[in-house]
Parts: C-alpha cells; sequence; structure tokens
C-alpha cells in the first residue's frame, strides 16, 4: 500500500511536469520542497547542514557518497557498517558508534530520493540558516571552544610544569647546602690560605669571596679614602660593594637573560596584552558559566495535573520519540521507563540531563529548543512512565534508584 501523503506527492510531481513541461530542474525543485519535510520530521533532531550535531554536517554529502550509497545508508546504515562498507564504518566510528536508526521501512524510497534532493539543494545554496534549532546548537557549542583554544598555556600538562619547578628547586637547594658546607670547611684549611700566591689565584677569589671577604676583587684595603673624591670636603671611602649586593646583582642578570628566553626568544611566556587577553577570555567564560552553570542546584517538584503530562507527551512525541522509543522503551537512547538511569532518576537530575543533553554520548542539549517549563513537563511526562513495561524495552543501563 502507498501512504497517502506519497501519492498526494505524486500527482502533485505529475501535475507541475504536466501542466509546466519544465523537464527536470522544475521536478528537482519539487523534490527538494518535499523533501524538506521529510528532512525536518525525521532527520532535523540529528542532523545539520553545516554542522555535526548527533550525526554529520549534510552539506555536499552527496560529493563524498554516490546516490545509491546514501540511499542504501538512509534505509539500514548499520546494514552498511556490518557488510565492512568502507565509509560507513568510518563514519560510524568517527561518531562515537552511535547508530543512526534506518529509515528503510519508516520512510519510501520516494521519500528518500526527496530527501536527497533536498540535501543538494541545499548544498548548492550559500551558508543559510536552516532547521532553527539545530543552528541554536551549534552556536552555543561553538563558543566556548573557539575561545579556549587561544588559551594555549593550559594546554601544558601540568605534572611537566610542576616537574620542572620541582627539578630548578631541588637543584637550588643542594646548590645552597653545597655552598653552606663548603663555608664550614673553611677553617679547617688552616692559615696557609692567606698564603698571597693562594690568595692571589682564582680559587682562592673564591673562597675568600665566600669567606665574605671582598678585598680579593680589587687587592685594596677596605676604609681607604678614595684620593679624587673630594667634594667640598666631603670625601668618599673606596670601599668595595657588599657581597650580598654583587650576588643579587649576578642573580639580576642571570634572571634577565632567562626573561628574555622566555618572552621574547622562545616566546614560552605570555607579554602583558596577551596575558590581558586571556584574562578577559576567562572572565567571559565564567561570566557565561555563571548566567546558566549546569552544577546550579534547582529544586524543581515532578508535575502532576493532566495538562502538564499531556503537553509532556507531546513535546516527548515530537522530539525524544526518535531516540528512546514512543513508549520510552529506549532504541538509540536509554529506556526511560525502568528504574535504572546513566544520570540520575530525580526529576532535577532528568531535568538537567534534557537541558544541557549528554553531547558526547549522543543526547541532545534541549535548551534553547525547548522552554524550562516545556523541559519540566517532559521530564515529569518521562517519570509518569516508571513501571510501564513496554514491549522490546532496552536492557537496563546505569544505576538502579
Ligand atoms: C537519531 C539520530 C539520527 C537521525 C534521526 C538521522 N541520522 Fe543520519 N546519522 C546519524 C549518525 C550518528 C550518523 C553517523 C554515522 C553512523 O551512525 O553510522 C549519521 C550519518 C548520516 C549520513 C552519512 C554522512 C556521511 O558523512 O557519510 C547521512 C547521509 C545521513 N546520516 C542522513 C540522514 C537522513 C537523510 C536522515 C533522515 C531521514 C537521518 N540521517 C536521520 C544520526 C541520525
Ligand atoms: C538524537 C537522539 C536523542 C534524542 C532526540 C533525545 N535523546 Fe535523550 N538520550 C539519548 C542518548 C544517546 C542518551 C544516553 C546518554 C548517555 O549514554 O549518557 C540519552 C539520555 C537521556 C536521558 C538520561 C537517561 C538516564 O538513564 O539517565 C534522559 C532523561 C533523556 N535522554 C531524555 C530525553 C528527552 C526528554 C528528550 C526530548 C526532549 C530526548 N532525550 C531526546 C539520545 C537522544
Amino acid at each position: 500500500m502507498i501512504p497517502l501523503k506519497n501519492l498526494i506527492a505524486k500527482s502533485g510531481l505529475a501535475l507541475v511536469a504536466g501542466l509546466l513541461l519544465a523537464g527536470s530542474p522544475a521536478v528537482q525543485a519539487q523534490d527538494a520542497v518535499a523533501g524538506k519535510a521529510v528532512f525536518n520530521a525525521n532527520c532535523a533532531v540529528c542532523h545539520s547542514m553545516d554542522a555535526d550535531v548527533v550525526g554529520p554536517a549534510l552539506k555536499n554529502v552527496h560529493e563524498r557518497r554516490g546516490d545509491e550509497w546514501l540511499t542504501k545508508f538512509i534505509q539500514n546504515s548499520q546494514e552498511l557498517v556490518q557488510a565492512g562498507d568502507k565509509d560507513a564504518v568510518e563514519v560510524f566510528e568517527k561518531f562515537n558508534k552511535i547508530p543512526m536508526p534506518a529509515f528503510g521501512t519508516s520512510l519510501s524510497e520516494e521519500e528518500i530520493k526527496h530527501v536527497i534532493a533536498y540535501i543538494k539543494d541545499e548544498s548548492s545554496k550559500t551558508v543559510e540558516a536552516e532547521a532553527a534549532p539545530v543552528a541554536e546548537v551549534t552556536d552555543a557549542t561553538a563558543t566556548p571552544p573557539a575561545a579556549e583554544a587561544d588559551v594555549a598555556f593550559l594546554d601544558l600538562p601540568p605534572v611537566l610544569l610542576f616537574t620542572f619547578v620541582l627539578a630548578a628547586l631541588i637543584m637550588l637547594l643542594t646548590a645552597l647546602v653545597l655552598v653552606m658546607m663548603f663555608r664550614l670547611f673553611i677553617p679547617m684549611l688552616g692559615d696557609s690560605i692567606y698564603d698571597e700566591d693562594f690568595r692571589s689565584s682564582f680559587a682562592g677569589r673564591v673562597l675568600f669571596l665566600l669567606k665574605g671577604d671582598t678585598t680579593v676583587m680589587t687587592g685594596k684595603a677596605k676604609d681607604k679614602i678614595h684620593s679624587t673624591h673630594d667634594f667640598d670636603g666631603i670625601q668618599e671611602y673606596d670601599n668595595d660593594l657588599p657581597p650580598w649586593w654583587k650576588a643579587l646583582f649576578y642573580v639580576t642578570i642571570v634572571f634577565g637573560v632567562g626573561y628574555m628566553l622566555h618572552y621574547h626568544v622562545f616566546k614560552t611566556g605570555a607579554l602583558q596584552t596577551e596575558e590581558y587577553e586571556m584574562e578577559m577570555q576567562q572572565a567571559a567564560m565564567f561570566a557565561a558559566n555563571n548566567a546558566d552553570d549546569p552544577n546550579a542546584v534547582t529544586d524543581y517538584e515532578v508535575l502532576t495535573e493532566a495538562a502538564a503530562l499531556e503537553s509532556g507527551k507531546a513535546l516527548y512525541n515530537t522530539n525524544c520519540a526518535a531516540c528512546h522509543g514512543t513508549e520510552g522503551q529506549g532504541t538509540v537512547g536509554p529506556n526511560l521507563t525502568d528504574e535504572y538511569w546513566l544520570h540520575g532518576g530525580d526529576v532535577n537530575e532528568i531535568f538537567k540531563t534534557v537541558k544541557y543533553g549528554v553531547p558526547a554520548k549522543g543526547m541532545v542539549p534541549w535548551q534553547g529548543k525547548l522552554t524550562k517549563d516545556q523541559i519540566l513537563e517532559v521530564s515529569s511526562y518521562i517519570l509518569s512512565l516508571q513501571g510501564t513495561n513496554p514491549a522490546n524495552a532496552k536492557e537496563p543501563q546505569g544505576e538502579k534508584e
């Protein structure tokens, strides 16, 4: 038996073709129009033209794969995957092995042809926001990763940074201990170190410097008046700088070299402007999180009024049944009628799962597409399905509650 809408579509087509004698372009356009309805009803929950949602972006997919492949894939993608088709296996694995539902029984070949015509038609258009709700999701998810991508220094593994700092500290401490031990042993060297020859040798200078005697650096005695520095009777000693001061000075030189290498040669550090931008970005991310924080605690109560549940049921049938089954028995998504939950079975937990989704596992985030009230209605409807034991129920997943 041919479905009624098919007949109408077909006769409509024949009429247009016959009346206008317009040939293939008109037929194609007509196919695309019919395809759009099929697409929105069956595919839009998981696909958009320009962005990966649950399934891949479909723009130009006909150029990647032939029409015949597309028809087979839409009819039963798993059959292709199991037959070992290279492209099908590749795309299946790329999308976390989320199987696409088979449309071989629910859609006629004609309808699949229309939907392919629609995809071709859309691909030939320039970027256009199609299927508004889906486009919104891509917007919402696209911004944060882009922002994160710029914060490059965060990508360095913290373990590595920590190891560097630890190694530097250990080296510094070892050096300090060595110097202190060396100073302790100086008296044991006896008077021989005061020998003039030794004193003026390199080792001697280092030794006396460690003892705190700076005269070895210039060979001059302490507290001698500088002969040429006499300003209106004010005279000046020609003393050496204190060793601690010099040591600090040398440290600044070493630091300066390190600083220059770090910031200007290897460019491993962020300069001020960059640092400022990073902070602003983090602040923006922080503010965005605050406005709609997934961890915020909610205290919703399950709705029990018939009207709310009726509305929840309608929402469920249009938005969720494709993946959770018409009775909540579970298909792509888990069974929602048993006592086992992956993400918690309290109404607030369900609300959160529905609102933010589990994009990595194929559960769509519904915020922006459903209002808060709608999400609460559909969550309450799901809970009203508890214990209904539908036929073909999917095996339990998660923890019993
Ligand atoms: C429940 C979610 C879901 C629905 C509904 C869905 N798809 Fe998919 N689709 C996927 C996933 C996931 C993949 C990734 C590959 C796989 O599952 O094997 C995919 C892959 C595809 C591919 C292959 C893309 C490529 O790059 O090779 C095409 C074509 C496709 N889908 C078309 C459709 C059409 C047409 C419809 C509607 C009739 C539809 N899909 C409905 C989830 C879905
Ligand atoms: C494109 C397919 C898809 C659609 C559409 C979808 N879901 Fe899901 N849903 C999933 C998948 C897959 C999971 C499992 C996620 C996981 O493994 O973590 C899931 C999980 C869930 C869970 C958590 C179940 C548990 O055991 O904790 C709830 C609740 C849920 N979905 C409700 C909904 C509602 C309500 C809608 C409609 C507004 C909906 N889903 C639409 C695929 C879908």
